[in-house]
């Protein structure tokens, strides 16, 4: 089996093609913006002409959440254009497609988690952009809406706490967003096991356990051997500069359809922290 991982060399790519290289029978390909501009159409296909794969792990994407605010036709160039395009190649070539979306679909009014089935209502050109993306798909797509995605590899939370814990002074951050962790170790084996079983329909896939950021970097410096007394709380409209992008207050995503249909989800983000700040040590 042919497996191409869009965005192989960010954070998810990354350990996508880790967890896939113990996979038996099968042949994983990376694909990047050095190889495969998603936005550009013709090379894309051409690309896909050579490959032929059985399945696509989309996690290719424009990321900067704040940064889209100021650059919007971008981010729906690659989020929206380039997902048509990944669409278009996977139509031709018989592929199956995994779209990696995003909980800011959700505008973050509610206060239980949200299901699979929940009206989104994107607040954020990013989170626009990426549903956006999401309304390309098939309906034989699989579409998995992930949150706070952290692991080894690229930039993100834990690995900037992680880097802070020895220097000194507070670290601020807001107890008034709620959302879920999701380390991309544990994120990638259930794609994977989404991917290869070509399981269609809409998956909310994030670690067990809701937290805000400020309990999250508490518990990440206190695994890291930091000061815990270092952390802070403030409240979303405290942060200096404030932020361009709003985000969801609350984005905790139930991850109900996983559970209707049997099938395990991730552990609780605890314990694969451990794991991560001990690689990391
Ligand atoms: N990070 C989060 O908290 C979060 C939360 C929910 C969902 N997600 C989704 O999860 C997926 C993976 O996220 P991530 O954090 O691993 O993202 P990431 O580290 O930013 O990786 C995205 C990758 O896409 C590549 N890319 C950008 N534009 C491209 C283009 N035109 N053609 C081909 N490749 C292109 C980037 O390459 P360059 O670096 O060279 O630009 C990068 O390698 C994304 O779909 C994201 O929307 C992320």
């Amino acid at each position: 089996m042919k497996v191409v991982v869009t965005g192989s060399k960010g954070q998810l790519g990354t350990d996508l093609l880790l967890a896939l290289e113990p996979a038996k029978n099968v042949e994983a390909i990376g694909l990047d913006l050095h190889n495969a501009d998603i936005t550009n159409r013709a090379n894309l296909i051409e690309v896909f002409d050579g490959l032929c794969p059985d399945v696509v792990i989309h996690g290719a994407a424009y990321t900067a959440v704040d940064k889209a605010e100021s650059e919007p036709e971008l981010a729906y160039k690659i989020n929206a254009i380039g997902t048509r395009n990944i669409v278009e190649a996977c139509e031709k070539y018989g592929s199956h497609l995994i779209y990696v979306s995003t909980d800011y679909v959700f505008d973050g009014t509610s206060t239980v988690p949200y299901l699979e089935w929940d009206k989104v209502n994107p607040q954020s050109i990013y989170g626009k952009s990426k549903y956006a993306g999401e309304m390309e798909l098939r309906p034989t797509d699989t579409v998995v809406r992930t949150s706070w995605v952290c692991g080894e590899f690229g930039s993100n939370m834990v690995k900037t706490v992680f880097n802070l814990k020895d220097k000194e002074g507070p670290l601020k951050f807001v107890d008034d967003q709620h959302g879920c962790p999701s380390f991309t170790s544990d994120l990638a084996i259930k794609l994977i096991e989404l991917g290869l079983n070509k399981i269609p329909g809409r998956f909310h896939v994030t670690n067990q356990s809701p937290t805000t950021w400020f309990e999250f970097v508490k518990e990440i410096i206190r695994v890291s051997k930091g000061d815990v007394f270092r952390v802070v709380p403030i409240k979303t409209e405290e942060l200096d500069p404030p932020r361009p992008a709003p985000r969801p207050k609350y984005s905790v995503l139930d991850n109900c359809a996983l559970r209707l249909m049997g099938i395990d989800l991730l552990p609780d983000w605890h314990e694969t922290l451990e794991k991560v700040i001990k690689k990391l040590s």
